[in-house]
């Protein structure tokens, strides 16, 4: 697959699978820009990969019409983006208060959603377009211990599906990748302490059917398929990633 010429933008390339994606993507010849709130990481990120970084807020939507203007500004024209900025919160719903709930919601919904609209307003002008949203498996079948989680990617797999429809005619395809447990940062986070290796293995004897924790390139590659004429006849699908966890 080649993305030469391509313009692409990440969101949450800083880290974990936003970060194998800017690098797949890279190599595959893309022009990325990458944006997060982490300055360090993305700047490592961006370093290693010779992407150009932003640093801000998705949450934010002011941070976001500018950032895509600049973009649009510098090149012309943005070819993909790829919304993978996003918090966990190990809660379930009495534990979670007000502050939490607000947090997660404004950055794993109205992140997707204000990325989606700055970006679609120059894709439409220029009718093509990809976007990649990141779901989760937890979009799709609830666990218990993170209700809030599990509805903020509820409502982007419903975004997903809403943005493909009124923008199938438009040139523009709006996808998302409904990962499994992945072996990033974010597993490790939220918890009293980090899981030690038994603890991640035994959770993933538990619940995952091949047995083993999915590694961020592996989620990367059906990102990158996604983003490329290689699924030229998919707009509108949530594409489970998860070594089976939701085929029982
Ligand atoms: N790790 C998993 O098991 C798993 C499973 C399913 C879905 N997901 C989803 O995949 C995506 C990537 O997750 P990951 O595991 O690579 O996580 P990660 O924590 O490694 O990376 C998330 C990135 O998002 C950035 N970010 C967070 N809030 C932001 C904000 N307000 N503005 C800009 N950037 C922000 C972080 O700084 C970080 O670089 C997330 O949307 C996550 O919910 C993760």
């Amino acid at each position: 697959m080649s993305f030469t010429g391509k313009v692409a933008v990440v969101t949450g390339g800083a880290s974990g699978m936003g970060a194998a994606t800017v690098k797949a993507l890279v190599e595959a010849g893309a022009q990325v820009n990458l944006i997060d709130i982490d300055r360090n990481g993305a700047e490592g990120i961006a370093h290693e990969t010779d992407s150009k970084v932003f640093i801000g807020d998705v949450s934010n939507s002011e941070f976001c019409d500018q950032t895509i203007n600049s973009i649009v500004d510098d090149y012309g024209q943005i070819d993909i983006l790829v919304n993978a900025a996003g918090i966990i919160l190990r809660a379930d719903a009495l534990e979670t208060n007000d502050d939490n709930w607000k947090r997660i919601m404004a950055v794993n919904v109205d992140g997707v959603f204000f990325m989606c609209r700055s970006t679609l307003r120059h894709m439409v002008n220029a009718k093509s377009g990809v976007i990649v949203n990141f779901g989760s498996i937890w979009g799709d079948v609830a666990a218990p211990g993170a209700a809030a989680y599990c509805i903020t990617k509820g409502a982007v797999h419903q975004l997903t599906k809403a943005l493909a429809l009124e923008h199938a005619e438009n040139g523009i395809r709006v996808n998302a990748v409904a990962p499994g447990e992945v072996n990033t940062p974010m597993i490790k986070s939220g918890r009293d302490r980090p899981p030690t290796p038994d603890e991640l293995q035994d959770l993933a004897n538990r619940t995952i059917p091949i047995k083993r924790l999915a590694e961020p390139e592996e989620i990367a590659e059906v990102v990158v398929f996604l983003a490329s004429e290689q699924s030229s006849y998919m707009t509108g699908s949530i594409v489970p990633v998860d070594a089976g966890y939701t085929a029982r």
